[in-house]
């Protein structure tokens, strides 16, 4: 008996499972056929899409930081240039002028460096033909002047002064072109007795331009 109710009891509980089972698979079947109106079943995932193009490039970095400091360079070639020609005097005498019609002669020289201008006859000679800018200064108290530029014996400019108990002062200047050879010098145009009154401060200067 005991086996009987057993057997019994074990098939209201197979049928129960059945019936459950069977109303899970209505409910089931209801539900998907709602469900297919709305997507399909599934399928496997399909193999990967080829590769995409590349995309664009992308921003600039930012800038490097600067590199290192190069190496010096060599020297550079050294061109000797030919020495700039230079002449170029400077004279001065305190005193009377000599007579007329010969070169003054100056006490002092202030600038021979090239030694065109010879101290002792008082005359410049042309070593590096160019042109030349010439002049001379004077002061002069209670006296009279008149001097001479002069060049190969030939006058190039000629100024006169005169001072009573005032200084007075006379210059004047010349750009001449000379060439190898040729003489300057100053000169006075006055006799000898009217130049030696009072006091005079006579300077001379010649110097190169520009030379050839
Ligand atoms: C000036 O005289 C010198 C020599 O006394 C001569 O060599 C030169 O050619 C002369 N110059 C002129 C322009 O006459």
């Amino acid at each position: 008996m005991p086996r009987g109710r057993g057997r019994a009891g074990s098939m209201n509980i197979a049928g129960f499972w059945i019936l459950a089972q069977f109303v899970l698979l209505l409910v089931a079947d209801v539900k998907s056929s709602a469900d297919s109106q709305l997507c399909e079943p599934r399928g496997p995932q399909g193999p990967p899409g080829p590769r995409g193009p590349p995309g664009p490039p992308g921003y600039a970095g930012p800038m490097g930081m600067p590199g290192p400091r190069g190496r010096p360079g060599l020297p550079a070639l050294v061109e000797k240039c030919p020495p700039v020609p230079q002449s170029a005097f400077s004279v001065k005498l305190s005193g009377p002028f000599p007579g007329p019609s010969q070169p003054i002669v100056f006490q002092e020289v202030l600038y021979n460096q090239q030694d065109h201008f010879n101290p002792a006859t008082g005359v410049f000679t042309c070593s590096v033909p160019g042109v030349y800018h010439f002049g001379f200064d004077i002061e002069l108290f209670q006296s009279a002047v008149k001097v001479g530029l002069m060049r190969n014996g030939t006058q190039i400019r000629d100024k006169r002064a005169e001072a009573g108990d005032s200084h007075e002062q006379a210059s004047g200047s010349s750009i001449l072109e000379l060439e190898k050879g040729d003489r300057v010098w100053l000169e006075s145009k006055l006799d000898r007795e009217e130049s030696e009154k009072g006091t005079t401060h006579t300077v001379f200067y010649g110097f190169l331009l520009n030379g050839n």
